[in-house]
């Protein structure tokens, strides 16, 4: 490690046993595993704008470091958008979003669902949620490292239960490719008549169609039973193209997708949109202002050919009320 490097580490970071933490991350974890910590880099360099007092811990070097690089080449390059700014406003809009859905729900307990948790610590950082049962769903040996450089970055376990913001914080160990993670969930305590916010962030293109469309038919279904809230972003078909080994689901149109499945209220945004910038996004010639101003149909961008890569922030709602 270079000095500059170790001086802008923070000193918990130094910590042997988070280093042999983030060892393990790197040795044994798959690349899918792995992008729960680039995002966590994302919030933890993005900390003028996101308070996340553990996602340096729960990145680890290796992605701090590599995002500082890129920060630091977009800065010199005057780059119209700098690395980690879709991370930081698609953070932002899930937290708005959260917030808001826990106030629609009026008094009293909710749940919120996160599937693909990865390292989200909004369990520790959103006063929305005191209220609030949260669960978080990822693979067994993610929730295993999390737990253990949790522990580590807040001290002992009795300070971690009183960093603690939300009501509870359950782990649920699940792929949810296999069709028994909603069996998980409830066994862990999940109470399918109570209010819920399922908060699906960078989670959905990562799993295969079938999959895909089974949990968000499963969601829908939750609309018939309890007030219900699905937060979740889509790639369309050009942005999953990027990666087809890294990438399966995607949808052109969500809105109507969702709607489809029976969510009587959808509201779609995309990134720079005035409920999706949280003035980080001030340049109008910066790539998704430009896109925004093109129909969604368009497949092509006109003024220099390249692929209409969008991201759609959807919020989706509905209740049993409506249902009838
Ligand atoms: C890009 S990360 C996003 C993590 C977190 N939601 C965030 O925004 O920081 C994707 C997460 O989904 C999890 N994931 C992907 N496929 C999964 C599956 N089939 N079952 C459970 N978790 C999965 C990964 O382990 C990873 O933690």
């Amino acid at each position: 490690m270079s000095e500059e490097e170790e001086s802008v580490l923070p000193k918990k970071m130094k910590s042997q046993t988070i280093q042999t933490l983030h060892d393990t991350i790197d040795r044994e974890w798959s690349a899918l595993q792995r992008t729960a910590c680039q995002t966590a880099a994302g919030r933890a360099l993005w900390n003028h704008v996101i308070h996340d007092p553990v996602a340096d811990v729960l990145a680890g070097e290796s992605f701090l470091k590599s995002l500082r690089e890129k920060i630091s080449k977009d800065k010199l390059n005057n780059a119209r958008e700098v690395s980690g700014v879709i991370l930081a406003v698609r953070t932002l809009w899930f937290d708005s979003k959260l917030e808001a859905a826990i106030k629609s729900f009026g008094e009293g307990e909710a749940q919120v669902v996160l599937l693909g948790a990865g390292m989200d610590a909004r369990a520790y950082r959103l006063s929305c949620l005191k209220e609030s049962n949260v669960f978080e769903v990822d693979f067994a040996e993610l929730l295993q490292i999390k737990a253990s450089l949790m522990q580590e970055a807040m001290g002992s376990a009795e300070q971690q239960r009183k960093a603690m913001v939300a009501k509870s914080v359950t782990s649920v160990a699940a792929d949810i490719r296999d069709g028994d993670w909603l069996e998980k969930l409830q066994v862990s305590g999940f109470a399918p008549e109570k209010s819920t916010v399922w908060l699906l962030e960078g989670i959905l293109y990562y799993l295969p169609h079938l999959n895909a469309m089974e949990v968000l038919q499963t969601i829908a279904a939750k609309t018939l039973l309890t007030k219900t809230v699905l937060l979740a972003d889509f790639m369309n078909e050009s942005s999953a193209s990027l990666s087809l080994s890294t990438y399966h689901f995607y949808s052109d149109w969500p809105d109507q997708l969702l709607e489809a499945l029976g969510f009587p209220n959808i509201k779609l945004s995309q990134i720079g949109d005035p409920d999706a910038n949280f003035g980080l996004l001030h340049d109008p010639q910066n790539l998704f202002n430009r896109l925004r101003s093109l129909p969604r149909s368009t497949k092509t961008n006109p003024e220099d050919g390249t692929p209409c890569r969008r991201l759609y922030l959807v919020e989706a709602s509905g209740s049993p009320k409506q249902s009838i």
